[in-house]
Protein backbone atom coordinates (compact mmCIF):
# COMPACT_ATOMS: atom_id res chain seq x y z
CA UNK A 1 0.00 0.00 0.00
CA UNK A 2 3.15 2.45 0.09
CA UNK A 3 3.31 2.66 -3.11
CA UNK A 4 0.09 4.43 -3.47
CA UNK A 5 -0.34 8.47 -3.52
CA UNK A 6 0.06 10.21 -0.82
CA UNK A 7 -2.04 13.08 -0.82
CA UNK A 8 -2.77 16.05 1.46
CA UNK A 9 -6.30 15.96 2.59
CA UNK A 10 -5.83 18.59 5.63
CA UNK A 11 -3.79 20.29 8.41
CA UNK A 12 -6.22 20.73 11.57
CA UNK A 13 -4.96 23.13 14.89
CA UNK A 14 -8.32 22.24 16.82
CA UNK A 15 -10.09 18.83 17.21
CA UNK A 16 -13.08 20.23 15.53
CA UNK A 17 -10.74 20.65 12.32
CA UNK A 18 -9.81 16.88 12.23
CA UNK A 19 -11.20 15.37 8.61
CA UNK A 20 -13.88 12.76 9.12
CA UNK A 21 -12.40 8.94 10.44
CA UNK A 22 -12.94 7.72 6.47
CA UNK A 23 -9.57 6.31 6.84
CA UNK A 24 -7.73 3.69 9.35
CA UNK A 25 -5.24 6.20 10.30
CA UNK A 26 -1.19 5.25 11.14
CA UNK A 27 0.55 8.63 13.33
CA UNK A 28 4.08 9.77 12.89
CA UNK A 29 4.69 10.96 17.11
CA UNK A 30 8.06 12.42 18.60
CA UNK A 31 10.35 15.36 19.32
CA UNK A 32 10.68 18.29 17.26
CA UNK A 33 13.14 17.56 14.14
CA UNK A 34 13.85 13.62 14.99
CA UNK A 35 12.51 13.26 11.25
CA UNK A 36 8.72 12.66 11.44
CA UNK A 37 8.02 14.00 7.76
CA UNK A 38 11.16 12.83 6.64
CA UNK A 39 10.16 9.61 7.10
CA UNK A 40 6.55 9.79 5.76
CA UNK A 41 8.28 10.91 2.58
CA UNK A 42 10.91 7.84 2.64
CA UNK A 43 8.15 5.33 3.40
CA UNK A 44 6.11 6.49 0.26
CA UNK A 45 9.34 7.89 -1.97
CA UNK A 46 7.28 10.76 -2.43
CA UNK A 47 9.59 13.23 -1.21
CA UNK A 48 8.09 16.75 -0.94
CA UNK A 49 4.78 15.84 0.33
CA UNK A 50 5.12 16.53 3.91
CA UNK A 51 7.44 19.56 4.59
CA UNK A 52 10.65 18.57 6.40
CA UNK A 53 13.21 21.26 7.37
CA UNK A 54 16.45 21.71 9.58
CA UNK A 55 14.66 24.13 11.95
CA UNK A 56 12.66 22.15 14.62
CA UNK A 57 8.79 23.02 14.79
CA UNK A 58 8.40 22.89 11.01
CA UNK A 59 4.98 20.63 11.41
CA UNK A 60 2.83 23.37 14.03
CA UNK A 61 -0.47 21.38 12.93
CA UNK A 62 -1.49 18.03 12.55
CA UNK A 63 -0.65 17.03 8.70
CA UNK A 64 -3.31 14.16 7.38
CA UNK A 65 -2.23 12.63 4.11
CA UNK A 66 -4.18 9.74 2.36
CA UNK A 67 -2.43 7.01 0.76
CA UNK A 68 -5.02 5.36 -1.88
CA UNK A 69 -8.39 4.40 -0.51
CA UNK A 70 -7.39 2.75 2.69
CA UNK A 71 -5.11 4.23 4.96
CA UNK A 72 -4.05 7.52 6.04
CA UNK A 73 -0.82 8.82 7.42
CA UNK A 74 -0.78 11.59 10.10
CA UNK A 75 2.20 13.73 10.76
CA UNK A 76 1.97 14.88 14.30
CA UNK A 77 3.75 18.43 15.17
CA UNK A 78 6.90 17.51 17.48
CA UNK A 79 6.84 18.41 21.24
CA UNK A 80 9.96 19.87 23.00
CA UNK A 81 10.99 22.43 21.07
CA UNK A 82 12.26 24.90 23.21
CA UNK A 83 12.36 27.91 21.18
CA UNK A 84 7.98 27.91 20.41
CA UNK A 85 6.04 30.52 22.69
CA UNK A 86 5.14 28.58 25.41
CA UNK A 87 1.39 29.55 24.70
CA UNK A 88 2.01 27.39 21.41
CA UNK A 89 3.59 24.75 22.27
CA UNK A 90 1.42 23.78 24.96
CA UNK A 91 -1.43 24.38 22.55
CA UNK A 92 0.66 21.49 20.04
CA UNK A 93 1.00 19.18 22.97
CA UNK A 94 -2.38 19.43 24.43
CA UNK A 95 -3.34 19.21 20.02
CA UNK A 96 -1.34 16.00 20.04
CA UNK A 97 -2.61 14.32 23.01
CA UNK A 98 -6.55 14.49 22.06
CA UNK A 99 -5.76 13.16 18.67
CA UNK A 100 -3.49 10.32 20.33
CA UNK A 101 -6.40 9.24 23.13
CA UNK A 102 -9.11 9.67 20.93
CA UNK A 103 -9.36 9.30 17.68
CA UNK A 104 -11.22 6.41 16.86
CA UNK A 105 -10.17 5.45 13.47
CA UNK A 106 -5.96 5.75 14.73
CA UNK A 107 -4.71 2.34 14.80
CA UNK A 108 -1.03 2.60 15.69
CA UNK A 109 0.97 5.44 16.72
CA UNK A 110 4.89 5.37 15.48
CA UNK A 111 6.90 6.99 18.21
CA UNK A 112 9.68 8.20 16.88
CA UNK A 113 12.82 8.34 19.07
CA UNK A 114 16.19 9.94 17.89
CA UNK A 115 18.72 7.12 17.91
CA UNK A 116 21.01 9.81 19.19
CA UNK A 117 19.43 10.96 22.16
CA UNK A 118 16.90 7.81 23.47
CA UNK A 119 13.70 8.76 25.08
CA UNK A 120 13.10 11.64 26.92
CA UNK A 121 10.65 12.58 29.62
CA UNK A 122 8.28 14.35 26.79
CA UNK A 123 8.22 10.87 25.02
CA UNK A 124 7.53 8.87 28.31
CA UNK A 125 4.66 11.37 29.05
CA UNK A 126 2.96 10.24 25.27
CA UNK A 127 3.76 6.54 26.36
CA UNK A 128 2.07 7.00 29.63
CA UNK A 129 -1.14 8.55 27.73
CA UNK A 130 -0.68 5.70 25.59
CA UNK A 131 -1.04 2.93 27.80
CA UNK A 132 -3.39 4.33 29.51
CA UNK A 133 -5.53 5.24 26.36
CA UNK A 134 -4.69 1.84 25.15
CA UNK A 135 -3.49 3.22 21.64
CA UNK A 136 -0.86 0.44 20.04
CA UNK A 137 2.01 1.76 19.69
CA UNK A 138 5.59 0.63 18.11
CA UNK A 139 9.22 2.65 18.27
CA UNK A 140 11.07 3.82 15.42
CA UNK A 141 14.55 4.78 16.08
CA UNK A 142 15.71 7.52 13.72
CA UNK A 143 18.40 8.71 11.80
CA UNK A 144 20.56 5.80 12.55
CA UNK A 145 22.87 6.73 9.60
CA UNK A 146 25.00 8.78 11.95
CA UNK A 147 25.58 5.95 15.09
CA UNK A 148 27.42 2.90 14.67
CA UNK A 149 25.78 -0.33 14.56
CA UNK A 150 27.07 -1.28 18.28
CA UNK A 151 25.95 2.06 19.74
CA UNK A 152 22.43 1.45 17.81
CA UNK A 153 22.18 -2.08 19.40
CA UNK A 154 22.89 -0.70 22.56
CA UNK A 155 20.56 2.05 22.39
CA UNK A 156 17.64 -0.52 21.30
CA UNK A 157 18.46 -2.44 24.51
CA UNK A 158 18.16 0.12 26.60
CA UNK A 159 15.13 1.27 25.05
CA UNK A 160 13.53 -2.11 25.41
CA UNK A 161 14.45 -2.61 28.75
CA UNK A 162 12.71 0.53 29.60
CA UNK A 163 9.39 -0.01 28.43
CA UNK A 164 9.60 -4.02 28.78
CA UNK A 165 6.12 -4.15 30.54
CA UNK A 166 4.27 -1.77 28.53
CA UNK A 167 0.86 -3.14 27.21
CA UNK A 168 0.42 -1.49 24.43
CA UNK A 169 3.91 -1.60 22.70
CA UNK A 170 4.23 -3.44 19.76
CA UNK A 171 7.58 -5.17 19.41
CA UNK A 172 10.09 -5.14 17.77
CA UNK A 173 11.84 -1.79 17.65
CA UNK A 174 12.75 -1.01 13.83
CA UNK A 175 15.51 1.38 13.04
CA UNK A 176 15.49 3.67 10.20
CA UNK A 177 17.43 5.75 8.20
CA UNK A 178 15.09 8.25 5.76
CA UNK A 179 18.81 9.59 4.72
CA UNK A 180 19.92 5.76 3.38
CA UNK A 181 16.60 3.92 3.26
CA UNK A 182 17.46 1.35 5.94
CA UNK A 183 14.72 -0.38 8.02
CA UNK A 184 12.15 1.04 5.38
CA UNK A 185 11.11 -1.88 3.64
CA UNK A 186 11.13 -3.74 7.47
CA UNK A 187 8.70 -0.90 8.50
CA UNK A 188 6.54 -0.88 5.58
CA UNK A 189 6.11 -4.69 6.25
CA UNK A 190 5.22 -3.94 9.72
CA UNK A 191 2.58 -0.76 8.80
CA UNK A 192 0.62 -3.27 5.90
CA UNK A 193 -0.20 -5.34 8.77
CA UNK A 194 -2.63 -2.53 10.06
CA UNK A 195 -4.33 -2.51 6.58
CA UNK A 196 -4.76 -6.44 6.14
CA UNK A 197 -6.05 -6.84 9.43
P1 LIG B 1 9.09 18.83 13.23
O1 LIG B 1 8.17 18.99 12.08
O2 LIG B 1 9.80 20.07 13.64
O3 LIG B 1 8.46 18.17 14.40
O4 LIG B 1 10.31 17.88 12.76
P2 LIG B 1 10.25 16.42 12.06
O5 LIG B 1 10.26 15.38 13.10
O6 LIG B 1 9.15 16.37 11.05
O7 LIG B 1 11.66 16.35 11.34
P3 LIG B 1 12.03 16.51 9.78
O8 LIG B 1 11.52 15.32 9.01
O9 LIG B 1 11.61 17.85 9.31
O10 LIG B 1 13.61 16.37 9.84
C1 LIG B 1 14.40 17.21 10.65
C2 LIG B 1 15.83 17.21 10.17
O11 LIG B 1 16.41 15.91 10.34
C3 LIG B 1 15.98 17.55 8.69
O12 LIG B 1 17.12 18.35 8.55
C4 LIG B 1 16.18 16.18 8.04
O13 LIG B 1 16.93 16.25 6.85
C5 LIG B 1 16.95 15.43 9.12
N1 LIG B 1 16.73 13.98 9.02
C6 LIG B 1 15.54 13.35 8.91
N2 LIG B 1 15.71 12.01 8.82
C7 LIG B 1 17.05 11.77 8.87
C8 LIG B 1 17.85 10.59 8.81
O14 LIG B 1 17.38 9.44 8.70
N3 LIG B 1 19.21 10.76 8.91
C9 LIG B 1 19.77 12.00 9.04
N4 LIG B 1 21.11 12.05 9.15
N5 LIG B 1 19.04 13.13 9.09
C10 LIG B 1 17.71 13.04 8.99
MG1 LIG C 1 7.66 17.70 10.61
Amino acid sequence: CFKQKLTFIAAAKIASSFPPTRYAEIAFAGRSNVGKSSLINALTRQWGVARTSDKPGLTQAINFFSLGNELCLVDLPGYGFAFAKDHVREDWEELVKEYVASRSCLKRVCLLVDAKWGLRPKDQELIQLMESSRTRYQIILTKTDILPPLDLARRATQILQILKDHRSLIQPLIMVSSKNGAGLSNLRASLARVVSR
